[in-house]
């Protein structure tokens, strides 16, 4: 029996388990009704009274082996476990994603870099706003009902606190602190109470211009946003003008390019006619110069404002505004090579 004992403790000591089915199997094995430690108490009620003592002391201390051996193997698979993967190790490091540029920002800044190479600054104003930034100053009179076309949102009411709805608010800022000569756009986000879907949204981005000198003509605006759809678009861009109301520009204009997709053809972007619409502009109203302290005697200047979401969907065929704000890591790279 002594012998037995001993080639079992042997045994113990050398076993080696990778899974988690070994080691229960080895537990069977010694620990069971039916296990080696069982049949040596069973065999111990034949052993001498001489013997006794010995006997049981290496039997109990065989079976303590045994839980030992669970328990060191049992940790050790368990960690191997985690650090495989199958379940989760939070001290592993994290899988390193380059970030993107968004394609809203690529837009904005090749926006700003065509305009900034003719001379225009970038300038930002609040996107909390009062009435008069973002209404009155530009010709918005009270009951206007262009005030309504903007579905604004209000934060204070009496007086007028506002999320700004377009960035035409920042134009005031710039005329009531600098005298012209002013050549600056203005991108930053606006907000209106619409429904969110594939063709609006709540959030949106405008990037607002304004050039104010001494005789500043319309053949000025058109030529420069001339330029600015060749630089956007491309060589072969076409544009063209038709008449408009804003309330801050008189006369207004709106700007279509040829549809960049089908070069004019005609395609369901352009709708089949060949041109898309991609901003609002007009010669800047001698009462929003004087609303802004410049002297409307000596100054002219144009404005245009347009949706920079807009242009990027123009741009890179995007037909869901959605998309700009859900992040979806599968769209965000699809923009990987342009930054
Ligand atoms: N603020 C106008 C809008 O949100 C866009 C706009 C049109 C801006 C004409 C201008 C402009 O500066 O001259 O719809």
């Amino acid at each position: 029996m002594k012998e037995k004992i001993k080639t079992y403790t042997e045994e113990v000591e050398k076993f080696k388990a990778d899974s988690l089915e070994q080691l229960e199997a080895f537990r069977i094995k010694y620990l069971s009704k039916k296990g080696i430690i069982t049949a040596l108490f069973t065999d111990f009620k034949n052993v001498a009274a001489e013997e006794r003592k010995e006997m049981g002391q290496l039997i109990n201390s065989l079976k303590q082996a045994v839980q030992e051996k669970i328990v060191l193997l049992k940790d050790s698979i368990d960690q191997k476990i985690n650090s495989t993967g199958s379940s989760l190790d939070l001290t592993l490091p994290g899988e390193s994603e380059i970030g993107t540029r968004h394609p809203l920002s690529i837009v904005r800044n090749e926006i700003i870099d065509i305009f900034s190479r003719i001379g225009f600054s970038v300038s930002e104003g609040p996107e909390i706003e009062d009435d008069f930034h973002n209404f009155t100053a530009l010709n918005f009179v009270k009951d206007h009902p262009a005030r309504d076309m903007q579905d604004t949102f209000f934060i204070e009411k009496d007086p007028d606190i506002l999320l700004r709805t377009h960035t035409s608010s920042v134009q005031v800022r710039v005329m009531q602190s600098t005298q012209p000569p002013i050549r600056t756009i203005s991108p930053g986000r606006v907000f209106r109470n619409e429904a969110i879907s594939a063709r609006a949204h709540c959030i949106f981005h405008q990037v607002e211009g304004l050039y104010i000198d001494t005789d500043v003509s319309f053949a000025d605006l058109k030529h420069t946003l001339f330029y600015f759809a060749k630089e956007l678009f491309g060589e072969d861009t076409r544009t063209r003008f038709r008449p408009s109301y804003f309330p801050f520009t008189e006369p207004s204009a709106e700007m279509d390019i040829s549809c960049n997709i089908c070069g004019g053809k005609g395609c369901n972007i352009c709708k089949y006619t060949g041109w898309v619409e991609i901003l609002g502009c007009g010669m800047v109203d001698p009462n929003v110069l004087e609303n802004c302290n410049i002297d409307s005697q000596k100054h002219t200047g144009f404005a245009f404002g347009m949706g920079i979401e807009r242009v990027t969907m123009l741009k890179y065929q995007i037909n869901d505004l959605r998309l700009y704000f859900e992040n979806d890591i599968r769209f965000l790279k699809q923009f990987e090579a342009t930054n």
